[in-house]
């Protein structure tokens, strides 16, 4: 069964680079990104490892650990990290999850046979405090994703929680959002003030803080 979005985030008991993890007691009403990659020792996955690990700080910034996985052991794991502080410079500095026998793939329907019989693709799964998913992405094994625009997506995630707003495309913190159109008119200026209407379903305001 895949998870979808608003799905609990199944739980899972699992060896990682950093000792047995249990998902939900590890992730401790914070927010996660769990993510696949093919392969341990694949050129497109080194600099994927290594570009979150660049990000640590900014994700930390958002209350949100980040834990990767792939089918091979973790002894693999950690031969291979070596490999990825080489190449991009930074020290691998979140677990990886050994899952050789593919028990999380499975839970997260992560191998996908008409792409590969064996491996996972680069799936990805934003999962809130709450442990509901709230994003999913798939990508194929030759294009490395853009982690950037996780930490983009994790800004709106965490506005849209707090305020009946909603953000556009390519919006940016710091940006106008979109009011919900949940939202009245009537409510819309009391709650956002001096809001600029250019549909009748499209009012736009400065981003709350
Ligand atoms: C890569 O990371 O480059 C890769 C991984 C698995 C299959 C193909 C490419």
């Amino acid at each position: 069964m895949p998870v979808r979005l608003g799905d609990t985030a199944p739980d899972f008991t699992a060896p990682t680079t950093q000792g047995t993890i249990r998902f939900h007691e590890w992730k401790a009403g914070k927010w996660a990104i769990l993510f696949s990659h093919p392969k341990d020792f694949t050129p497109v996955c080194t600099t994927e490892l290594g570009a979150v690990a660049g990000l640590k700080a900014e994700f930390d910034k958002r209350n949100c650990k980040m834990i990767g996985l792939s089918v091979d052991p973790v002894e693999s794991h950690v031969k291979w990290e070596g490999d990825i502080k080489d190449v991009t410079g930074h020290e691998v500095n979140f677990p990886m999850i050994g899952d050789a026998d593919k028990h999380v793939s499975n839970l997260y329907d992560m191998i996908h046979p008409n792409a590969s019989d064996t491996l996972t693709v680069r799936s990805v799964f934003i999962i809130g405090p709450d442990n509901k998913v709230k994003l999913t992405l798939t990508y194929p094994a030759s294009t490395g994703r853009n982690f950037i625009e996780l930490l983009r997506v994790l800004d709106s995630l965490q506005l849209t929680a707090k305020y009946a707003v909603a953000t556009p495309a390519d919006w940016r913190k710091g940006e106008d959002v979109i009011i919900a159109t949940s939202v009245s008119d009537a409510d819309a200026k009391t709650k956002f003030p001096g809001y600029v209407t250019k549909k009748p379903y499209l009012r736009v305001t400065p981003q709350p803080t």
